[in-house]
């Protein structure tokens, strides 16, 4: 058996968690990660047949139900994870009957994993069901991203084109724009459901005064899609307040769509 702390999938969690808390991105516990691992690749490090705990999942996980998840822990500090992964971090299988996670690795202070559960779990089945390589969600608080939903109209095809209108990779990162929920109760099914509804046709989800929520095949993916949209809030923030004189008009951004083939929401454009 390996040593599960070489192991590619907590390697790549730590260091992503640790780059997010340098960002400003997730303040105390703030944010989580979830990536699915394969079970072959699990078994290389773990004894698949050895349940440590049993966590009830709070909610109806069976689509998902015998697939293993790498997960941050619930009041975990993403400041600390790169130090002390086997307590930061679990390694869950979702039980046959979608009920309960079962604990194969890590939590080893009797930890818990994150409270947003159900919106990861949730947002992994609409994407999975959209995408069959998706692979992680990552939520955190970026600073101009919730500033951004402080002061400007939440409405989703808005939020969208002030993104794609304020840098010009925006179109080309997340054509299918973002999908923006009014401030709700976080660490509820409710919030995961509504979620991942939106996820459905969407990588990512802003929520109004909290954070967001980023989805990929690869940390890498999901990270960049939530850096890109910062990037463009926080450009936003620094000149909201002024006047604008340039900006990216419509024909612009189906001039970068067409050279960069890429397939975006077509009535998030006016015609
Ligand atoms: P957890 O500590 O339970 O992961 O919660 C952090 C968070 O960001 C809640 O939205
Ligand atoms: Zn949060």
């Amino acid at each position: 058996m390996k040593d599960i702390l070489t192991a590619p999938f907590l390697r790549e969690t730590c260091s992503t968690a640790s780059n997010m808390y340098r960002l400003g991105w997730d303040e105390r516990n703030g944010g989580n990660i979830s990536m699915l691992v394969d079970a072959a690749e699990a078994a290389e490090y773990l004894d698949l047949n050895n349940v440590i705990r049993r966590i009830p999942t709070g909610f109806d996980a069976k689509a998902v139900a015998g697939r293993i998840f790498v997960v941050t822990g619930t009041g975990k500090y993403f400041k600390n994870i790169e130090k002390q992964p086997e307590k930061d971090l679990g390694v869950i299988r979702i039980s046959a009957d979608g009920s309960e996670a079962e604990l194969l690795w890590g939590f080893a202070d009797g930890g818990s994993f994150t409270s947003e559960l159900p919106a990861h779990l949730m947002t992994h089945i609409s994407r999975l069901a959209a995408d069959p390589n998706h692979r992680v969600v990552t939520h955190c608080h970026p600073t101009y991203t919730v500033a951004m939903t402080r002061v400007h109209p939440l409405d989703e095809r808005a939020f969208t084109r002030t993104l794609w209108k304020t840098c010009t990779e925006c179109i080309i990162v997340f054509p299918e724009g973002v999908g923006v929920l009014p401030w709700m109760v976080c660490g509820t099914n409710e919030i995961g459901a509504a979620t991942a509804e939106k996820m459905k046709d969407r990588r990512l989800v802003v929520w109004a005064s909290h954070g967001i929520y980023g989805t990929g095949r690869d940390l890498d993916e999901a990270f960049g899609l939530i850096e890109t949209v910062e990037k463009a809030a926080q450009l936003y923030m620094l000149t909201a307040h002024l006047p604008t004189l340039n900006t990216i008009t419509d024909e612009n951004l189906k001039a970068l769509a067409a050279r960069f083939n890429v397939d975006y929401r077509k009535d998030y454009l006016d015609e």
